[in-house]
């Protein structure tokens, strides 16, 4: 795992972009892996401005990690809607070639394997954008979420659903299951990104990095991953306690190893 700790939210979104736009730079039509929530708003605005002007879209491809069951694609909190707003319309990016698992298909299994047959087919993602649950999760996978799972259907935590209650008019309106990517799907990327700001993460960030690797935390299992980017800001990287380590180690890496 690489920490990279950063003053504030807005060194998180701007560093995040040099990464990922140095991919679609290195490889046009790179695959990404593209989170929902609040955590990547700021990466992604960042891209769109890029997009405006010197980096060219047009042949990434996207999927989405996770999708609310029920909500009809075109409802303004469904992930597609989101995706869709969010990333695909900014950057520029070919709706044709942007996938969300499908919440409403009547066949929800068989839509989650052909969505695991699409990343296959699109030769894999070369790079995931997380962002982290309060609880460890990472797309929807609730603590003890099976380390080899794929994309499938699961029920959302009650925290989860607390901690989303916002984007909806009332608390009883968030769904109670949706389709995500399996902890095995994003295990699978070659290189993830996660990305967390303010204290309400510092927590779960800590065990992320620095505890166990235990189902109680999915996101735990990123320290098994080869190419493991933890891209954090001050106050989300309170609690880790190898801070002062991270800091060094990134203050002094090797020009070779930052391309
Ligand atoms: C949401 C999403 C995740 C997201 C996480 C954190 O429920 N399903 O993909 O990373 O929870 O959200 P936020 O970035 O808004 O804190």
């Amino acid at each position: 795992m690489e920490v990279i700790i950063v003053p504030g939210p807005n060194d998180v979104a701007v560093l995040a972009a040099d990464i990922v736009a140095r991919l679609i730079q290195q490889r046009p039509d790179a695959v990404l892996g593209l989170a929902t929530g609040s955590s990547p708003l700021g990466l992604y605005a960042e891209l769109a401005r890029r997009a405006a002007t010197t980096l060219d879209t047009t042949r990434v491809s996207g999927f989405a990690l996770d999708e609310y069951v029920g909500l009809d694609p075109a409802h303004p909190q469904s992930y597609a809607s989101v995706i869709r707003t969010q990333v695909t319309e900014p950057l520029g990016l070919d709706p044709a070639r942007v996938q969300v698992p499908p919440g409403d298909a009547t066949d929800l299994e068989r839509s989650c394997a052909e969505f695991e047959q699409a990343i296959r087919e699109a030769g894999g993602v070369d790079l995931q954008i997380l962002g982290l649950g309060g609880n460890g999760h990472i797309g929807f996978n609730e603590p003890t979420s099976s380390f080899s799972s794929r994309t499938r259907i699961k029920t959302l935590a009650p925290a989860t659903r607390r901690d989303n209650a916002r984007f909806f008019p009332a608390p009883d309106d968030v769904p109670t299951h949706c389709v995500t990517q399996g902890l095995g799907t994003i295990m699978d990327a070659t290189t993830v990104l996660l990305l967390a700001a303010g204290p309400a993460k510092a927590d779960a960030l800590a065990k992320a990095v620095e505890g166990p690797v235990a189902a109680l935390c999915p996101a735990s299992i990123l320290q098994h991953h080869r190419r493991a980017i933890v891209l954090v800001d001050e106050e989300a990287a309170a609690g880790l306690a190898l801070a002062d380590y991270y800091r060094y180690a990134y203050a002094n890496k090797p020009e070779w190893q930052r391309s």
